[in-house]
């Protein structure tokens, strides 16, 4: 175990200096200032539904929505069992979205007005399973456009990194560009990037798509995706002092911590309809690589010390990937802004679970 206290103090010492975030935020377009919060007033909030909320960023995603429309306006779905704390905290609901009668059910009887669309096989573990990451990716997928077509839904999807492949261009990627991705994570994306924006001319389904990141969160732990390493080390640095790193240590990837990631779906949710040029954006906050990240580490555990046994599935997969994504649209459009940068990330992460582990041995 390494020094607590120390660690603490170090991390504190630089956390301490920012300053609080909020979820909601006025944004400032640049060609003009654009105040999301005022899209939605007290009588019209939307009714959201999130599937396969119990993933990384499903929990943290509904803790904002309703902080900003209220607990009973937000419901969390999932074909797993919520932990405790999370069926304390809100609506939850069983939901399999290749369970279309079911699905359709929930939309009906709880009047949803926006579906965030969560469920998904990541990259790692759709490459060791193809029909599932098929039939949840791709069928699942189709399930949820036809839904929420016939229901007139706000409908928000994430799309990745991942929709891009080896012949992409890497430094920065565009919006728009060729896409020929190599996984059936990848492929699955690309369709619904594609199927979204078809449903959206065709029928005037109202989709919306961002392109995240890598993300980062301390008190979820990712779900089987290429850059899980980057939240893995620094459960790592934390508890043993040493991290062995599955992918190499030049590998550079664009990440993004949790709260910039919830504050761009939520802004991008918000937005007016007539400030999106577009239906699917990049959004970018920093990129770095296995070795940039522990340096930044080292900065406050001195002694934290990284191996590298590369797993050849995920190294193809990064290499053929981003290295860093092209986000001026969505700066412009909808006045995307990120707050963390990887100094940032490393102290936030450091003391959150600096934090949670002494919390939890004190009950
Ligand atoms: N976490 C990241 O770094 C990242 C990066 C880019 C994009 N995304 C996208 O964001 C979304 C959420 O990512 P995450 O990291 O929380 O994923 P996750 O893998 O942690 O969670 C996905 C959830 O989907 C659920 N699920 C699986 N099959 C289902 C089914 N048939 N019906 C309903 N639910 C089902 C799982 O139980 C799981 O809780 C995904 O669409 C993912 O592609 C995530």
């Amino acid at each position: 175990m390494m020094p607590v206290v120390q660690l603490l103090r170090a991390a504190l010492k630089h956390a301490g200096n920012r300053p609080p975030r909020c979820v909601v935020q006025t944004t400032s377009a640049a060609h003009g200032v654009r105040t999301h919060a005022s899209s939605c007033t007290d009588g019209d909030k939307p009714k959201v539904l999130i599937t396969g909320g119990l993933g990384q960023l499903g929990v943290g995603l509904a803790k904002s929505l309703r902080r900003r429309f209220g607990k009973f306006n937000v419901i969390l779905s999932d074909i797993r069992k919520p932990p405790n704390h999370v069926y304390k905290n809100g609506p939850f609901i069983f939901s399999d979205i290749l369970d279309y009668k079911n699905l359709r059910q929930i939309v009906v009887n709880n009047n949803i007005s926006w579906l965030v669309h969560y469920s998904a096989v990541l990259s790692a573990v759709g490459e060791h399973n193809v029909a599932l990451a098929k039939e949840v990716n791709i069928t699942g997928f189709h399930n949820i456009l036809d839904i929420a077509t016939e229901h007139g839904l706000r409908v928000f999807v994430p799309s990745t990194i991942s929709a891009l492949g080896p012949s992409s261009p890497k430094d920065p990627t565009p919006d728009l560009c060729v896409q020929r991705p190599r996984t059936i994570y990848g492929v699955s994306k690309v369709h619904a990037e594609l199927m979204g924006e078809y449903y959206h001319q065709r029928y005037g389904l109202d989709f919306r798509c961002l392109r995240y990141p890598g993300i980062i969160s301390a008190d979820s732990q990712p779900g089987g995706g290429t850059t899980d390493y980057a939240v893995q080390i620094f459960h790592a640095a934390v508890k043993s002092g040493q991290f062995e790193c599955n992918l190499r240590s030049d590998t550079r990837l664009p990440m993004m911590y949790i709260d910039d990631c919830i504050r761009a779906t939520m802004e991008f949710l918000e937005a007016p309809e007539d400030a999106l040029v577009s239906r699917t954006y990049n959004i970018n906050a920093m990129s770095f690589t296995p070795q940039d990240l522990t340096r930044e580490i080292q900065k406050v555990l001195s002694d934290f010390k990284v191996t590298y046994n590369v797993d050849p599935v995920r190294q193809a997969i990064a290499d053929s990937w981003p290295k860093a994504l092209e986000d001026s649209a969505a700066r412009q459009d909808w006045g995307w802004r990120h707050e963390y940068n990887l100094p940032e990330l490393v102290q936030t992460m450091l003391t959150h679970i600096t934090l949670g582990n002494k919390l939890a041995s004190a009950f």
